[in-house]
């Protein structure tokens, strides 16, 4: 399974185009990184690829077919702000178990406790909130996961938590990673590639 962008350009309302042109893939079981300076259009591109947007020129396949537009999505994104992606009016076993019902071993492996799971999004730790938008990423039917400078609010151990947590499940299942992030090490550290944008 393969997910390609075909020279696909973009430009919002009134805006000038942010890229035109972009080729990209990526291909199961690889880490891609995609680098830029701040407002090129990265999380733009990103939500392209995980379908929330629509391209003007070009076009997002997976395995040469249109992205499906319906169900869980084999591309999942997370995003940088955890409390944007939830629903701050459902408790957190309802969040996690939005799309599919994460076991005991995916909820260890990213260290989230039971105790938080009848909390509250905001009486959660901005890493603590962030584990829970990684589990509900990792359903059975996920094939890329885009993380959008997932990592960048939180402290280092934190950081290489989800990261371990993160890789180990991709390796495993042969998943794809996209990551953006501004940290050049940790690009360095994950990525086996980087596209320029
Ligand atoms: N909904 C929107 N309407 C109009 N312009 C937008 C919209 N969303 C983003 N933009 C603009 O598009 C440009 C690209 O934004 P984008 O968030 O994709 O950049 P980025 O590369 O992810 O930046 P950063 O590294 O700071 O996260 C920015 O100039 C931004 O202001
Ligand atoms: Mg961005």
């Amino acid at each position: 399974m393969q997910l390609k962008a075909n020279k696909i350009g973009f430009r919002y309302e009134n805006g000038p185009w942010l890229f035109r042109g972009v080729n990209a893939s990526i291909e199961p079981g690889e880490v891609v990184g995609i680098t830029g300076p701040s407002g090129r259009g990265k999380t733009t591109l990103c939500r392209i690829l995980a379908s929330y947007e629509s391209p003007l020129e070009g076009e997002v396949t997976l395995n040469g077919a249109p992205l499906p537009k319906k169900g869980y999505h084999p591309v999942q994104m997370v995003l940088q702000h955890p409390e944007k992606a939830v629903n701050a009016r459902w408790k957190m076993h309802r969040i996690l178990n939005e799309g599919y019902h994460p076991d005991e071993e995916m909820l260890d492996l990213l260290g989230i406790k039971q105790e938080w799971l009848t909390r509250w999004p905001h009486e959660l730790s901005g890493g603590e909130l962030q584990r829970f938008c990684v589990a509900r990423a990792l359903g059975p039917d996920t094939r890329f996961l885009i993380a959008d400078e997932m990592t960048t609010m939180l402290d280092a151990i934190t950081q290489a938590q989800i990261w371990q947590a993160v890789t180990e499940i991709a390796q495993k299942r042969k998943m794809g990673i996209i990551v953006v992030t501004h940290e050049s090490k940790l690009m360095q550290r994950l990525c086996h590639r980087v596209i320029e944008i």
